[in-house]
């Protein structure tokens, strides 16, 4: 396993920068310490959210025409791999010689990375510790034979549209000879949309507030949990979910060489989730670089899976 940390100095001026300027912002890459990921998983379970399992039937249900069009895989890395569960279900089908899971969360990886040996003792594997929320760059050596990105989960949502475009385009140059094959989320009317990230049993609501506990540790500040409020809801002029922490009361927060003061209403933005259309997500993929994609959509017209050839 090779982990790639980050220099804390960096984080704590990001984090700082983000939650002093006006619109108080954390990049969503926050979310996931060991217990974050572990909610994502379990909001994965809810019946509200759908991207997961809607993403899972296009996967098993087109399989055999999806490893068609991809052809041979040298290494399937798989980017923002978590449990790794998502590449279970796909190794069998694309039969890659080598497999490469790549995520922020190393503790978690390297579980997970030990049930994919024990199920493929034949599949050579390895495991990245990387961030790649800012500029994807693979250790070298990493990718033997032809390559092919996996990138499911519709995390691309996670970027904006312009941050989507750079990455994307820098997964194309890194994946010449082969491809990528990606889960997008698609634009859906709000009854669907709101739910999946506001939830009846409040595992969404914990994910984001987790967050506070994450930043505490990151840059020794004393955020309190309960004095804040999560609030998602589907901004349709840009497209996307924004997920906001709160403050119940007016308050400050303090950090070891700074402190912030948050007036009653006034909000955190934790994060975006953009969903495209078809159209949009493929003329995307076209303008980062990729020559030919085609896709497979679920009945409802829910979630896409693109194969984009690089
Ligand atoms: C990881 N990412 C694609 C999830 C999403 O749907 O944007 C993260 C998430 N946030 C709230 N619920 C799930």
């Amino acid at each position: 396993m090779q982990v790639h940390h980050e220099n804390p100095e960096q984080t704590r001026h990001e984090l700082v920068d983000g939650l002093n300027a006006a619109q108080a912002t954390t990049s969503p890459k926050f979310l996931y310490d060991a217990l974050g990921s572990r909610l994502f998983e379990a909001i994965t379970e809810l019946p509200e959210y759908y991207p997961t399992r809607t993403e899972a039937a296009i996967l098993s249900a087109n399989a055999t025409a999806m490893a068609q069009a991809i052809g041979a895989v040298g290494t399937l890395i798989d980017l923002g791999a978590g449990s790794c569960a998502k590449a279970l279900r796909l190794i069998p089908s694309l039969r890659p010689a080598r497999y490469v899971a790549v995520d922020i969360s190393v503790g978690f990886l390297e579980q997970a990375l030990n049930d994919v040996q024990r199920q493929h003792p034949s599949l050579e594997v390895a495991g990245v510790g990387l961030d790649f929320s800012s500029t994807l760059a693979l250790p070298p050596d990493m990718v033997r034979g032809r390559p092919v990105f996996f990138y499911p989960g519709s995390s691309i949502g996670n970027f904006t549209p312009v941050q989507a475009e750079v990455f994307l385009a820098s997964v194309q140059r890194q994946a010449s000879g082969g491809g990528l094959l990606i889960g997008v989320d698609l634009v859906k009317g709000i009854e669907w949309l709101e739910p999946a990230y506001d939830d009846a049993l409040g595992v969404t609501a914990a994910f984001n507030l987790n967050l506070l506990r994450h930043l505490n540790r990151l840059i020794d500040s004393d955020f309190d949990p309960r004095d804040w409020r999560h609030v998602a809801f589907f901004n349709p002029e840009a497209s996307r979910i924004e997920m906001h922490l709160e403050a119940r009361r007016a308050l400050v927060v303090h950090w070891l060489d700074g402190q912030r003061r948050f007036e009653a209403g006034e909000r955190l933005h934790t994060e975006n989730s953009y969903k495209y259309s078809v159209e949009r997500f493929a003329a995307l993929l076209q303008s980062a670089g990729f020559a030919h994609s085609r896709c497979w959509v679920d009945a409802q017209g829910w979630f896409a899976v693109f194969w984009a050839q690089a």
